[in-house]
């Protein structure tokens, strides 16, 4: 991993559980840049989508992770930007897969799906894998 500090966003579904990984990532030993949202305050999944993807965009933050009531539209949001890869995962499998075959550098998490122990596995594979490349690289390439 990076020196680069772990970015780390949500909507107001998403916002407890990234409560949580926010305290996850700092007992891994992690420099955190959380962008918000920090209340319960109805939020638009988009606008913090866009934050976070401006802030990997940028190099402020290497990896990051989103968090909204399923994790798809947040994820939308940050795919939007060329550069930013980020991958809905609900399991450890799909976290790691989506390092090792897409090379995936934002994870998206959805707090009504999924709970606070299978989110903190995710998140501890998700930062733990490294990609590969190999036949990988080329098809990462095509994304754009
Ligand atoms: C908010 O109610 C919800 O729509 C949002 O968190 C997310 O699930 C959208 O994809």
């Amino acid at each position: 991993m990076s020196a680069t500090p772990v970015a780390i966003a949500s909507d107001h579904a998403g916002v407890a559980l990234k409560g949580v990984l926010v305290t996850e990532l700092r007992a891994l030993g992690h420099e955190v840049l959380d962008l918000g949202t920090h209340g319960t305050d109805s939020v638009d999944y988009p606008d913090f989508g866009h934050a976070l993807a401006e802030t990997i965009v940028a190099g402020r933050a290497e990896r990051g992770v989103l968090v909204c009531g399923t994790g798809i539209g947040i994820s939308i949001a940050a795919n939007r930007h060329a550069g930013v890869r980020a991958a809905v995962c609900h399991d450890v499998t799909s976290a790691r897969l989506a390092r090792e075959h897409n090379d995936a550098n934002v994870l998206a998490l959805g707090a009504r799906l999924i709970g606070d122990e299978v989110a903190k596995e995710c998140l501890r594979v998700f930062l733990a894998t490294a990609f590969p490349g190999g036949r990988h690289t080329g098809r990462v390439a095509k994304l754009g």
